[in-house]
């Protein structure tokens, strides 16, 4: 006898399934519609969620299970499974046998599996920071300046380090012996060339994850799709140049930080973030959005200040996040581009003569 509470999670496990199959994980797809059916009939996984049928759906329950069994795969404890984890190597498709497998690691590793429900999932996507470096390539076109890099809602703070990854296009971004290079990123048209000098690097986040550290970096790779290769290895690049470059990553709220924030002489100071503000109530997107209009009031031809977000808009394309500018003194908007939700392909929206008579010269 099924009770509502695993009715309802195993609702959510379907639809879990599929958001991965519309986001390009066919793996996911299945194995949480497996997952769903197993938790009906009181198999494995039911017994995995048994103490946390309490949770909502935006809690992502069905992905903090996945994550575990990755991190399982990743760390070597699940050989037979990683054959059909592209993530770890694997080349085997058939998900029937993917998912026996993944039985298997439920039962054997019940407990370690649910260590991984307590919190929520935590991914830093890499994608993301081509339409924001090219947000820097704006900036500095448009003033050239050094740039205070602060990041809210930064998870690992990988992309703090945007200046330095490879992004190939009309006017490349970052050195081309960086670990991450992005090719095929621009739709429309590009950023223009500009030299970007980033001079300090900082990272606010409720929960921060230390990419330079082991730990941090299994529960990085842990909740990528298993079968997205493509984030997976930028991530694990993104990694790479973490080691090298470091960034200033502290514990806290991110709406204290925007508050203590002030903008210094001769330089730029960039607010940026991306696919966070679903994590705010009201009050909270309130709080920031007048934390960020007060710092904007302080700024001057001297000490600028900028305001860059990919975020989803109710009022946009789905799929499509806007890439939002906007600049002090003067409080200019501009929307640069539009990108998905992991980022790339970037569509670049801002033409050369926007550029030119921009308030930010
Ligand atoms: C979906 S992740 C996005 C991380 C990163 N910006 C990216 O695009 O990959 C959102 C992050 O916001 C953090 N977060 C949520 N509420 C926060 C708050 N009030 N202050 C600071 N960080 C917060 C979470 O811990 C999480 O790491």
């Amino acid at each position: 006898m099924v009770s509502d509470a695993e009715s309802r999670v195993a609702a959510q496990f379907r639809w879990q399934a599929d958001a991965c199959r519309a986001l390009g994980s066919g793996l996911y797809g299945a194995l949480l519609e497996q997952c769903a059916d197993d938790l009906e009939h009181g198999g494995p996984t039911a017994e995995v969620v048994a103490d946390h049928l309490e949770l909502r759906r935006r809690d992502a329950l069905p992905l903090r299970l996945m994550a575990g069994v990755h991190s399982i795969v990743l760390s070597g404890g699940a050989v037979d499974l990683a054959a059909y984890y592209p993530s770890a190597g694997g080349t085997a498709v058939d998900e029937e046998a993917a998912w026996r497998l993944l039985c298997d690691v439920l039962v054997e590793h019940r407990d370690a599996v649910r260590g991984w429900l307590d919190h929520p999932p935590q991914t830093n996507e890499v994608g993301r920071a081509a339409a924001l470096a090219g947000g820097l390539r704006y900036l500095a076109a448009a003033a050239p300046s050094p740039i205070r890099l602060v990041e809210i809602g930064a998870s690992a703070g990988l992309n703090l380090r945007a200046d330095q990854f490879r992004i190939d296009g009309s006017a490349s971004n970052g050195p081309p012996s960086s670990p991450l290079v992005m090719s095929d990123v621009w739709r429309g048209g590009a950023p223009p060339a500009a030299n970007v000098e980033v001079v300090s690097r900082l990272g606010i986040d409720l929960a921060p994850i230390d990419p330079t550290t082991e730990e941090g970096a299994l529960r990085l790779k842990a909740f990528v799709w298993a079968d997205q290769a493509d984030r997976f290895v930028r991530l694990e690049a993104a990694l790479a140049v973490a080691q090298r470059i470091p960034a200033d990553l502290r514990a806290g709220d991110a709406v204290e930080a925007v508050r203590r924030l002030v903008p210094a002489d001769d330089t730029w100071t960039v607010l940026w973030h991306s696919v966070f503000r679903q994590y705010l109530d009201d009050d909270g997107l309130a709080a920031l959005g007048e934390a960020i209009a007060a710092l904007g009031e302080t700024a001057t031809q001297r000490a600028r200040f900028a305001h860059l977000m990919l975020e989803p808009e109710p009022t946009s394309t789905p799929g499509a996040f806007p890439v939002v500018l906007t600049t002090w003194p003067g409080e200019r908007r501009e929307v640069l581009g539009t990108a998905p939700a992991h980022g790339i392909p970037v569509t670049w929206n801002c033409s050369p003569e926007s550029l030119k008579s921009g308030g930010t010269t």
